[in-house]
């Protein structure tokens, strides 16, 4: 028993996600589970996810899983705000893996607001979906969500800094600059990659805020729950793969994945 628990622990963590915003979250699993073994895979050819009715988003989330399992992984990170809205309830009702997902931060943001507005930035998907009526309703005082259609391509395009990126996101946030804001949440994880870009146009009394921490940390407690740590202190190895054209996107993911630290207050 001890043996195969042993071996288990010791196969890579599933982590996927519609194209490269999961990169975020693989890199808080190397800061906080750096021994770990990661199988990251971005659905790039199949992105966005974020404006796709459900049952397409469902539809490749059980093929990308089936990938994932062919390899043996020990647990799935679906590091996506939208595919854990369309698809985390159903898998986790049809398999005994360990899965874990991802919701916008907006309860730590009510915990922060001092009557102020909170903006929640998703998907139009992610906030359409009952996952996320749920969270407003139990925590959506002061909170506007705002649905930011086409701007993971633009981090899709390694547009992280650039003139587009300051437009839309000035033209989004524009109307709320004026009022006391007292959160912006980042409930996709592409939008991670944005947070120099945004704190330079944010108050800086305005809390940004992203789910990638509380994630692994959830990671960390279910792995440890099931014995499922890997038992060395050697770094584990991280393998990207994409649907996408290689040659160009593998190259992209490794250099977010190499980017220094965004914000220390992401930790
Ligand atoms: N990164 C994804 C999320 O966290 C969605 C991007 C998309 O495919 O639209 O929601």
């Amino acid at each position: 028993m001890e043996r195969m628990q042993t071996a288990l622990g010791d196969q890579p963590v599933g982590v996927f996600d519609s194209g490269m915003g999961g990169v975020s979250v693989l890199r808080e699993i190397r800061a906080q589970l750096p021994q770990e073994d990661v199988l990251y895979f971005g659905d790039t050819a199949h992105a966005p996810y974020g404006t796709k009715p459900p049952a397409e988003v469902m539809d490749r989330v059980r093929q990308v899983m089936a990938l994932l399992m062919d390899r043996g992984v020990k647990a799935v990170v679906i590091a996506c705000n939208t595919a854990t809205s369309v698809a985390a309830a159903t898998l986790r009702a049809e398999l005994t893996l360990p899965i874990i997902g991802m919701e916008p931060a907006l309860k730590p943001a009510s915990q922060l607001r001092h009557g102020g507005r909170v903006l929640v930035m998703a998907t139009p998907l992610t906030l359409r979906l009952p996952k996320f009526q749920a969270l407003m309703a139990r925590y959506g005082e002061g909170a506007q969500p705002l649905p930011c259609p086409g701007l993971m391509e633009l981090v899709e395009e390694g547009e992280l800094d650039g003139p587009e990126v300051e437009d839309y996101l000035a033209r989004l946030l524009e109307p709320y600059l004026n009022a006391s804001l007292d959160a912006v949440v980042l409930g996709c994880t592409h939008y991670v990659f944005l947070r120099p870009a945004l704190r330079r146009m944010l108050p800086p009394e305005t809390a940004l805020l992203d789910g990638n921490a509380g994630t692994v940390r959830q990671l960390h407690r279910v792995l440890e729950q099931r014995g499922l740590l890997r038992a060395t202190q050697c770094p584990g190895r991280v393998e990207l793969y994409t649907s996408g054209d290689p040659d160009t996107v593998l190259p992209q993911m490794q250099r977010l994945l190499d980017l220094p630290d965004m914000d220390e207050t992401a930790r």
